[in-house]
């Protein structure tokens, strides 16, 4: 059943994926169970490994990435970094459809760090915030906006290098949020030049969770001092001289107490599988099965959120069930039918990603004619 398989918004698959995490894993489990100190020596690298597998991801400078719990976290580390003052006193900009728990995290810190949350919002009925909108929002006061590239709800796709050449003409700092778009569609931090990106392993790249990544421009490194400062975040760990602490010249100050290696290792295969794929040749079957998906919710009548062009857009079709069949009716019913899917309200998400097939989309089609039928 696997081919009827569109959950790749949540959680990637790629064939294989449970035979090699559980190779994964209980090779950690002989290394850290046997009785010797080749722990360390096992784990660390392979947690470097992880780190620059994304750095390949992002085209990211050597020293210019580390590892966090996830999105969440990692957008508190940067903003808890920045220097002191660059927030206060001042906007931090953000789009009403970005990823809600950002959105709870900017809400929480905005009072403790003295900026003002200016959230851009949806037009009256829309689904998605319109780039030109949110540009019109960005003002000199702002200094600081994050940006989510692909939406969770919409996957539409801003135009970044059109947002980042505003934001540097505003003299703000630029995050940028690729959640939904990373190792699907090509990104590179350096074009256009941003100052962060954050991202979760779990989706395109199809790896576990914890496994969240953290990239600060090295132009912007050596002026972030992270609240959580500890052994790891020094150039030497090893230093133990309490007069002496000193954050380390990269993104390893990010770094704070023991690194906690697991999720790295655990998605590390995945992200050996993933460099190992023709990645254009991903993208051209989900172009292929995407646009599969607008004709069937054309056929069956279904308003789509997501934009049609191929460059709005990331790798899902996001679709509005009518109001008389409850979303989580139709999921169930799919699921059913072998029919993976899922929905946010009304809205039924669908990504279909490397394990997706032609007939799992025409599986999908005929379930969901059926449960629309009711
Ligand atoms: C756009 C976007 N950002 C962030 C996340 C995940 O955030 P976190 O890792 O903090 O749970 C998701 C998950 O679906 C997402 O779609």
């Amino acid at each position: 059943m696997d081919g009827a398989y569109f959950l790749y918004h949540s959680i990637g698959m790629y064939p294989g994926k449970a035979r090699d995490l559980a190779a994964a894993m209980a090779e950690f489990a002989l290394t850290w169970g046997t009785a010797d100190d080749a722990q360390w020596g096992w784990v660390l690298p392979r947690r470097q490994r992880f780190i620059d597998r994304w750095r390949g991801i992002l085209n990211a400078a050597p020293g210019s990435v580390t590892t966090c719990e996830n999105v969440t976290a990692g957008l508190h580390a940067i903003l808890a970094a920045l220097p002191d003052g660059h927030l206060r006193g001042r906007s931090l900009l953000v789009a009403a459809d970005c990823f809600p728990s950002n959105h709870f995290l900017l809400q929480a810190l905005a009072p403790r760090f003295g900026f003002t949350l200016k959230t851009v919002p949806l037009r009256q009925g829309a689904a998605r915030v319109e780039d030109e909108d949110f540009l019109d929002a960005w003002t000199p006061d702002v200094g600081l906006a994050l940006l989510t590239w692909v939406s969770s709800t919409t996957s539409a796709r801003i135009d970044l290098a059109r947002a980042v050449a505003h934001g540097r003409r505003m003299g703000a700092l630029v995050g940028v949020d690729i959640t939904q778009g990373a190792g699907l569609l090509p990104f590179d931090v350096t074009a256009p030049e941003v100052d962060f990106a954050l991202s979760t392993s779990l989706k395109w790249m199809c790896g576990t969770p914890g496994a969240g990544v953290l990239y600060v421009s090295p132009r912007l490194v050596p002026h972030c001092a992270p609240q959580v400062a500890g052994w790891f975040s020094q150039d030497n760990p090893f230093n133990w001289d309490i007069a002496r602490f000193a954050y380390a010249p990269d993104m390893r100050r990010f770094d704070s107490g023991t690194p906690g290696c697991m999720a790295a290792i655990a998605s590390l295969p995945a992200l050996d599988w993933h460099a190992g794929q023709d990645h254009a040749a991903i993208r051209a079957q989900n172009r292929r099965l995407t646009a599969r998906l607008f004709d069937i919710a054309d056929a069956l009548r279904l308003a789509t959120l997501t934009p049609r062009e191929e460059e709005r857009r990331g790798g899902s079709v996001m679709l509005r069930l009518p109001e008389t069949v409850p979303a989580a009716q139709v999921v169930a019913g799919l699921r059913a039918e072998g029919v993976s899917a899922d929905h946010r309200s009304q809205t039924l998400r669908l990504s279909p990603g490397v394990l997706t097939t032609e007939a799992g989309v025409a599986r999908l089609e005929a379930a969901l004619a059926r449960l629309l039928r009711g």
